[in-house]
C-alpha cells in the first residue's frame, strides 16, 4: 500500500515537473509573433495526461537517470504530441472542435495559425531535445529515434493510413499496423528516450520494447473504447466522432466485448514483459495500468 502511494505521489511529481517544464520553454505570448506564440501555448498548456512524458521519467527512472537528464526528452515527446493533436483536428483531418475540454486550435485562432502551431511545436520538441544535458552519441541517437517515430515510418504515416482507411473496411492486422504507427510509435520513443538516455542493455531495450508495443496498441485500443463508452464533458472531446466519421477502429471492426479483451490481453503482456526488467518497474507499471483503466 505504501509503494502505490509512492509511486502515485512519484508520478504527480513529475507530472508537475513537465508542466512547468513546458510554461518555461514555450514562447511567450508577449512578443512577436504573438497569436502563434499563444496559439502554441494554447495547445500545450490545456491539461494533457502527459502519460508520454511519465514514460520518459519512470523508464529513466527505473535504468537509474536522474531527472534533470530526462527534461528535454520529456518536453520533446509532449511537444511533438501536442503538435500532433492540433493537426489531427484540423477540418481537413478529424474536424474536432472541442480538445482538452478546450477550443480546438482552429476554432480559438484559424486554420493557418493552427498549422503554423503545430509546425512550431514541433520544431521546439527537437531544438529541446538537441540541447539536453546528456553525451552526444546517446542524444544523437535520440534525436534520431523521435524523428522516426514521428514521420512517415511513424505516426505521419499512421494518420495517413488512417484518413485512407476511413469508411473502407480494412482487416484487424492492417488496424493493427495503423494504431501501432500513428499512435503506438510515439509511445515506444517515449520509453526508448527513457532508455537510451539510460545507455540501457539490448536485453533491457527488448523487454521495454514489448512493453511499448503492448502499451501503444492498448492506448489506441482503449481510446477508440472511449469514443463508445465515454461522455464529452470526461473526454474533453467530442465523443462518438468515430462512427460518425465512420473511423476504423477496434471497436467498429471487432466489437466493444472483443476490444475489451483485447486490452485485458495487452495489460497482461505489460506486467509480463516489466516481470523480466530486473528493475524498479513500479512506475512503469502504474502507468500500464493508467493507459487501460482511464475514463479521459
Ligand atoms: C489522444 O492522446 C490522441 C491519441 C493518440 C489517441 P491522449 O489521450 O494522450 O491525449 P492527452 O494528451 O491526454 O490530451
Ligand atoms: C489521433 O488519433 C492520433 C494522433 C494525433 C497522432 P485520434 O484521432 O483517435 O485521437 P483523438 O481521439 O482525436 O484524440
Ligand atoms: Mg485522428
Ligand atoms: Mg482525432
Ligand atoms: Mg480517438
Amino acid at each position: 500500500m505504501s509503494d502505490a502511494v509512492s509511486v502515485d505521489a512519484r508520478l504527480a511529481g513529475w507530472q508537475v515537473r513537465i508542466e512547468d517544464a513546458l510554461r518555461r520553454v514555450l514562447p511567450s505570448p508577449d512578443v512577436e509573433p504573438k497569436r502563434l506564440h499563444a496559439a502554441m501555448r494554447h495547445a500545450a498548456l490545456n491539461g494533457g495526461k502527459r502519460i508520454r512524458p511519465l514514460l520518459v521519467y519512470a523508464t529513466g527512472h527505473a535504468l537509474g537517470v536522474d531527472e534533470t537528464s530526462l527534461d528535454d526528452a520529456a518536453l520533446a515527446v509532449e511537444l511533438i504530441h501536442c503538435y500532433s493533436l492540433v493537426h489531427d483536428d484540423l477540418p481537413a483531418m478529424d474536424d474536432d472542435d472541442l480538445r482538452r475540454g478546450q477550443p480546438t486550435v482552429h476554432i480559438a485562432f484559424d486554420e493557418a495559425t493552427a498549422i503554423l502551431a503545430g509546425d512550431a511545436l514541433q520544431s521546439l520538441a527537437f531544438e529541446r531535445l538537441a540541447q539536453a544535458a546528456l553525451p552526444d552519441k546517446a542524444k544523437v541517437a535520440m534525436l534520431r529515434e523521435l524523428a522516426i517515430a514521428s514521420g512517415h515510418a511513424g505516426m505521419c504515416g499512421g494518420q495517413a493510413l488512417d484518413i485512407d482507411a476511413t469508411g473502407q473496411r480494412i482487416d484487424i492486422d492492417q488496424l493493427e499496423r495503423l494504431h501501432a504507427m500513428k499512435t503506438g510509435a510515439l509511445l515506444r520513443a517515449a520509453v526508448r528516450l527513457g532508455a537510451l538516455a539510460a545507455g540501457a542493455a539490448t536485453a533491457q531495450q527488448q523487454v521495454l520494447d514489448a512493453y511499448a508495443d503492448a502499451l501503444g496498441l492498448a492506448f489506441q485500443v482503449k481510446d477508440d473504447l472511449l469514443d463508445i463508452e465515454g461522455d464529452s464533458v470526461t473526454l474533453g472531446k467530442t465523443a462518438g466522432k468515430d462512427i460518425a466519421q465512420d473511423k476504423a477502429t477496434f471497436p467498429a471492426l471487432i466489437g466493444v466485448e472483443a476490444s475489451r479483451s483485447r486490452l485485458q490481453t495487452l495489460s497482461a503482456t505489460m506486467f509480463a514483459s516489466l516481470g523480466q526488467l530486473q528493475a524498479d518497474a513500479s512506475a512503469l507499471e502504474a502507468l500500464g495500468r493508467r493507459v487501460v483503466q482511464r475514463d479521459r
